[in-house]
């Protein structure tokens, strides 16, 4: 019997989650959908796809807790933190993460 696991970890390489919970305006946290993180995750799997990146998986989430530092996303399996930038540059350092695993340091969330 196969478990449904398997199949999955065989053929993803890479999961990204974007946060798109959003809060009213004047929510003193913030959060991730008042910055457009919908249109960056769109953008982000625009990319993906475009590249070729079969094998990553770019997910809505709820919200992950570091609402100020948003739009916030994590990659898995090893767990890189992001303050997802807009533009294109930013953009395309994120994705070459997700190709070839160079970390995009200049938009790695720090512990608060
Ligand atoms: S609203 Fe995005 S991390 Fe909380």
């Amino acid at each position: 019997m196969t478990k449904l696991g398997d199949g999955l970890s065989n053929a993803l390489r890479m999961h990204v989650f974007v946060c798109i919970n959003e809060r009213e305006h004047d929510h003193p946290r913030g959060s991730c959908g008042s910055k457009e993180s919908l249109v960056i995750l769109g953008k982000l799997k625009s990319k993906a796809r475009e590249s070729g990146l079969n094998d990553v998986r770019v997910n809505k989430s709820g919200c992950l807790n570091r609402c100020e530092s948003g739009p916030t996303c994590v990659v898995y399996p090893e767990g890189t933190w992001y303050s997802l930038p807009d533009d294109e540059e930013g953009l395309s350092s994120i994705l070459k993460h997700l190709a070839v695993g160079n970390v995009s340091e200049e938009h790695v969330l720090v512990e608060e």
